[in-house]
């Protein structure tokens, strides 16, 4: 349908997989997922997860690679003609553009800590020395340190998308993702083999069914839009680049599987460490840069296992943020006719400006300067996460389940298939009924129109 040549993509099946995992597995597995985990009540908020991302996440990302590979375009073009006659869902992509922007504005500043704990971790492990609250604190209040390596991942992903989707995205995705994996496996092993660990088992496993209410079924919900990278066009974008060989539904579906089992992986490299040594599960940046440390310094080598945990956490982190690059960046491509390294540079530029707001507004200069109440850095994750995400999720349910012709959905949904796959009409009733009513609970309830818990 595009009448784009030679536009770049994914060059196998594999390739597309790993570059997709790479944007759902980031900070949501390491950072978001536990610190949930922990202030939701444990194994009863994963057991919720777990039905978010089976009833809506796999449906949504369905959805977006259907219209990214019919359209084969970015976002915003994507959705301005994938309903003749309708232009304005181009908002759809309009509003990803967006909340890639904001996203990163907030993202770039955690990952950017984690890169410099990175250094600072193999410092203290070399040197003997430890690292504290006071360590973290300095860091996040900071001025150029935390500009420093907000700039640096800024560079490093930037670098990657510059140099294509195959060539860049697919390759290093490809390569990084095994790597992170086995660092996960290596933390496991030692955290599970603690004294003590069955209680984190516990924890995580162990539901406590009276803990499920509405409230953790929502926030389980809206969990799983962030992680899979869904309702702003990420997906819409990588679905563009499937081959037509790839079958969406198996694909989409193993997305979503690994990316689940890395979070578990992550909360089991945490948890049982945390109840082995008598800590309790905290929220927050603090889980990741001031609890991690702490509980791993008493284990044996707890040095090193802090130091491979920060390395795997960075490792996470750059395909997610590539991802939220290439939003834009394939815009600017497809309607600026930019080059790819220039639209990268530029898009990092508008990154880093925002990004700037985000990170100075946890320096004590900044802490009276409040937009709504919140500073810039929660500003932009509210925005973001709780307003753009469950929004474009909710109208790109519609466009997918009722607006674009059956026909046509499901013959690209099917590609790859000789005859129509058992999954077929099960996948296409989620997608057109019981995920957008999901998901309009969601964004009533955030909104306060109804409250259900
Ligand atoms: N899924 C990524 C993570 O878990 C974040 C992300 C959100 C990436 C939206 C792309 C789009 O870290």
């Amino acid at each position: 349908m595009s009448a784009i040549k030679d536009r770049d993509a994914f060059a196998s099946t594999l390739g597309a997989f790993a570059a997709t995992v790479g944007s759902a597995v980031g900070l949501g597995n390491i950072w978001k997922f536990p610190y949930l985990t922990g202030s939701n009540g444990g194994a009863a908020f994963v057991l919720t997860y777990l039905l978010a991302v089976a009833l809506v996440g796999i449906p949504i990302m369905v959805v977006e690679h259907v219209i990214g590979r019919r359209m084969r375009l970015n976002a915003v073009h994507a959705y301005e003609r994938v309903v003749p006659g309708q232009k304005f869902w181009s908002a759809i992509g309009w509003a990803g553009l967006a909340a890639a922007i904001l996203i990163m504005a907030f993202y770039t500043d955690v990952a950017g800590w984690v890169f410099a704990y990175v250094f600072k971790s193999f410092g203290a492990f070399f040197m003997g020395t430890k690292l504290t609250p006071e360590t973290f604190g300095a860091l996040a209040g900071g001025t150029w340190e935390p500009l420093f390596w907000q700039l640096a991942v800024l560079a490093l992903t930037t670098g990657i998308i510059a140099a294509g989707v195959s060539k860049g995205i697919e390759k290093v995705t490809k390569t990084l993702m095994p790597l992170l994996f086995i660092l996960l496996i290596i933390c496991d092993i030692r955290a599970l083999t603690l004294p003590g660990a069955s209680a984190g088992v516990a924890y995580l496993f162990k539901p406590d069914l009276s803990k499920i209410t509405a409230t953790v079924l929502l926030s389980a919900l809206g969990l799983a839009f962030f992680k899979l990278s869904l309702g702003m066009g990420t997906m819409t974008t990588y679905g563009s680049y499937l081959p037509n060989a790839t079958r969406i539904v198996p694909n989409a579906t193993r997305v979503a599987l690994t990316d689940t089992a890395i979070s578990l992986l992550a909360g089991l490299a945490i948890f049982p460490a945390v109840f082995a040594f008598g800590g309790t599960p905290a929220g927050g940046p603090g889980l990741l840069f001031n609890t991690i440390p702490l509980i791993f310094s008493q284990m044996p080598l707890g040095g090193l296992f802090t130091a491979l945990f920060f390395c795997l956490t960075a490792i996470a982190t750059i395909g997610a943020m590539v991802s939220l690059i290439e939003v834009p960046v394939a815009w600017a491509i497809e309607r600026g006719h930019l080059k790819r390294p220039v639209a990268a540079a530029l898009t990092g530029a508008v990154m880093f400006a925002l990004g700037i707001l985000a990170t100075l507004s946890q320096n004590p200069l900044m802490a009276n300067v409040k937009v709504f109440g919140k500073n810039f850095f929660d500003l932009f994750d509210f925005v973001s996460s709780n307003v753009l995400l469950p929004v474009g999720g909710l109208a790109i349910a519609l466009v997918g389940g009722w607006l674009i012709s059956k026909k046509d959905f499901t013959e690209e949904m099917n590609k790859g298939y000789a005859t129509e796959p058992w999954h077929g009409r099960i996948l296409f009733a989620f997608i057109k009924f019981l995920a957008p009513v999901l998901i309009l609970l969601i964004l009533l309830n955030s909104l306060g129109v109804i409250k259900l818990a």
